[in-house]
């Protein structure tokens, strides 16, 4: 039985959001479009025509969600900052977009809870994605700009930072595959955009650390452990590769190791849009980096797809336990994560910056009763002590996420939250697996 303590005191507990899935207000206080407003317009693109032009209404309830969050012991706050509420078309700063983040960050240090921040969680503004978004080179200065701005305004009061959010699904996803925005498709999108991106988390990282040396600086990576479907070296080779490109291709540059190459060689198009000095300019010294994790992938050979010749086996196909997202349940996979970036030579701290799980949830009388994800998080957070316990510098873990939201192309479909949203009413209901957590980090309940 493993109890809070147990994980000692400088442990930091807090649970994830991201701007565009609960703020809403799409439009409001001048805000500019995203590339995801623009996207949940287009046909056929997410989950039932879903959009989230009023999402959980985070914008207007945040008082009301802010005392949930201290209601529920959970003493720290991770949010993301919108590009698009912070800087104009003509790259001036929006003040009214200022006033609410301090209204966020003054609001989550009035009720003792303490913000962490992201600066991009995947909403570029449209009118810089029409200018080609991260696939043009210009967007290391328009970023870099960005992020001096947040450092002025809210440096005074936020000390914990993380520079990117998944860089490696918002350009696989949004840049390869064209399933979320801004909807390119091809290896001639998606390498630049890798590229844009790598140099922008480091550039991030860099003038947040000169703004504000005191403040703690890290960056957010998704990560899976990728097994092989069998132990023939043709799969075993498969995994090598995919385990190269979902796990390993952000943060190798950032460590100062250059990408993958030698695992995928399909990397070696990077050298097109690579500059002198960039090799050192991806590097960054962060303070900590942010593991999400959420399911572990099969690889196998495939000689269909071209040029990678490996691909996934879906989990649905595997005949093993999913959650909404047809994602496997295995808590083994955070620890294995955890053990993979802890061996990284100048990997100094690690928080889990994001895990959870959609399931089918019901509210009936008032209750949502959701064992499954209690059972979730009990086993991934056993599997991170596992990792402390063994000497892995993990230092903290964060819930995805506080309330159902606005899950990207799957609309509001898969539920995600401690909290049951209601969107039509905007009624919030704390669900078992919230209780569960308060009384988890109360002390009154032990990991089992
Ligand atoms: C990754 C992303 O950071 C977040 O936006 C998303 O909702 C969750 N994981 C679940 O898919």
């Amino acid at each position: 039985m493993i109890s809070r303590s147990d994980f000692g005191e400088d442990f930091k507990w807090g649970v994830s959001t991201a701007a565009f899935q609960i703020e809403g207000a799409h439009s409001l206080d001048d805000k500019i479009p995203s590339i995801w407003d623009e996207f949940t317009h287009r046909k056929g693109k997410i989950h039932k025509g879903h959009h989230a032009r009023m999402a959980c209404d985070f914008y207007n309830l945040y008082p009301q969600d802010l005392d949930t969050v201290k209601s529920l012991s959970i003493p720290n706050f991770r949010f993301s900052l919108s590009w698009t509420r912070i800087i104009n078309q003509d790259h001036s700063v929006n003040e009214k977009g200022i006033a609410f983040y301090n209204r966020i960050i003054d609001g989550c240090l009035a009720r003792g809870l303490e913000p962490w921040v992201t600066i991009y969680h995947w909403d570029i503004p449209h009118f810089l994605e029409e200018k080609g978004g991260w696939t043009n080179r210009d967007i290391v200065s328009w970023f870099g700009e960005y992020v001096e701005v947040c450092a002025k305004y809210f440096g005074d009061r936020v000390k914990h930072w993380m520079v990117m959010n998944e860089p490696m699904v918002f350009t696989g996803a949004g840049y390869y595959l064209g399933i979320h925005a801004p909807g390119r498709r091809g290896l001639s999108s998606f390498i630049p955009a890798m590229h844009h991106a790598t140099l922008c988390q480091a550039e991030g990282g860099r003038r947040l650390k000169f703004l504000l040396p005191q403040a703690e600086v890290g960056t957010t990576f998704s990560c899976s452990l990728v097994e092989p479907i069998n132990d023939s070296p043709a799969h075993q080779r498969a995994a090598v590769k995919i385990d190269a490109l979902l796990n390993r291709l952000y943060i190798e540059p950032s460590l100062g190791m250059g990408y993958p190459v030698k695992d995928i060689s399909l990397l070696s198009r990077v050298e097109k849009y690579m500059k002198a000095g960039d090799e050192e300019r991806m590097a960054f010294d962060f303070d900590f980096i942010g593991v999400q994790n959420y399911t572990r992938e099969i690889a196998k050979r495939s000689w269909m797809v071209p040029i990678l010749f490996a691909t996934l086996v879906g989990a649905h196909k595997r005949n093993v336990e999913t959650t909404l997202m047809n994602w496997e349940v295995y808590p083994a996979s955070i620890y294995e994560m955890l053990k993979k970036y802890g061996a990284y030579e100048k990997v100094k701290k690690i928080y889990v910056t994001e895990n959870g799980a959609a399931f089918e949830d019901t509210l009936m009388n008032g209750r949502v009763e959701d064992k499954r994800r209690v059972k979730y998080l009990n086993d991934y957070i056993a599997q991170v002590y596992k990792a402390k316990q063994e000497g892995i510098p993990v230092e903290g873990y964060f819930v995805w996420t506080l309330q159902d939201n606005f899950e990207w192309a799957e609309g509001y479909r898969p539920r995600f939250g401690l909290i049951y949203t209601d969107f039509d009413t905007q009624e919030r209901v704390i669900k078992d697996s919230g209780y569960w957590y308060r009384d988890f980090l109360e002390g009154k309940e032990l990991l089992k």
